[in-house]
């Protein structure tokens, strides 16, 4: 079993690679981290230095990475040291809603166009884009968070439109987009004081919930959103 998890270094990114490891025998992660150098290391993890959200970056992964069986995107971004999610229209600001698309949206485009042959195969394979729900259209009924919402509707826009091409051209790959639920790692660190303690999910939690989507799902399911329930939330 071979699994690249892109953002090794982050709260759930850590926990998925702890519960691969565990989950699955004679298994090789390859991890990568940007800025937060890894805190997990053991014989089956190999690290990878990278910025996913720079095309020679990805190119250059994509040749050091062999054959998948999974590949799992955890990047993101909330927030800045000295910004924070827009309440209203009149906070936007157009360099924060690009460093959003840069962490949220972009790195599944560059990851699907260089690792699409690594996912191509006999056997199943997966593509997994965390998402949040915020970036449902259809569900967005609080408004607020323009710029993390627009990234993550852009994302799931993406996740959609590969999973119809990929039906023809590897229609063993299930690529789906999935959503954590509130999860206590530094992305959620200062949006944490009114959630229910009940909502508020352990990294370890989210990464088996995601295992469990995973044994479920089929290539008859590609291009679907999930909730860590296994719930399927609208695009
Ligand atoms: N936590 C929540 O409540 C929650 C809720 C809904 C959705 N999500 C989504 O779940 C995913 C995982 O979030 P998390 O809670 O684990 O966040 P986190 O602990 O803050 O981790 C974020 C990860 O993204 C990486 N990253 C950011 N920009 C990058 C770039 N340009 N290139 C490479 N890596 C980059 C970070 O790497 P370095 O630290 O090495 O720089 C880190 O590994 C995100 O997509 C997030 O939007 C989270």
């Amino acid at each position: 079993m071979k699994i690249l998890i892109i953002g090794g270094s982050g709260g759930i990114g850590q926990a998925l690679i702890e519960h691969c490891l565990s989950a699955y025998d004679d298994v090789t992660i390859y991890a990568t981290y940007h800025s937060t150098p890894p805190a997990v290391q053991n014989e089956h993890i190999v690290w990878f230095k990278t910025d996913v959200s720079a095309e020679q970056d990805v190119m250059a992964l994509a040749q050091h990475v062999p054959h998948l069986n999974m590949l799992i995107n955890t990047v993101g971004a909330l927030h800045q040291p000295d910004k924070r999610p827009e309440k209203s229209i009149n906070e936007f600001d157009p360099v924060f809603f690009q460093n959003n698309l840069n962490a949220n949206a972009l790195p599944t485009l560059l990851l699907s166009k260089h690792f699409a042959n690594h996912l191509k195969g006999k056997h199943q394979t997966y593509f997994v884009a965390f998402s949040a729900r915020i970036g449902s259209i259809e569900d967005n009924r609080i408004g607020g968070w323009i710029s993390y919402r627009c990234s993550k509707a852009a994302l799931n826009m993406a996740i959609k439109t590969i999973s119809i091409e990929w039906k023809i051209k590897q229609p063993r790959c299930c690529i789906i987009a999935f959503h954590p639920g509130t999860t206590d790692t530094q992305l959620s660190k200062p949006f944490q004081k009114n959630v229910p303690t009940d909502k508020l999910f352990t990294p370890d939690y989210v990464a088996q919930c995601l295992l469990n989507v995973l044994t479920k799902i089929t290539p008859a399911e590609t291009g679907k959103f999930y909730s860590y329930s296994g719930d399927e939330i609208p695009w």
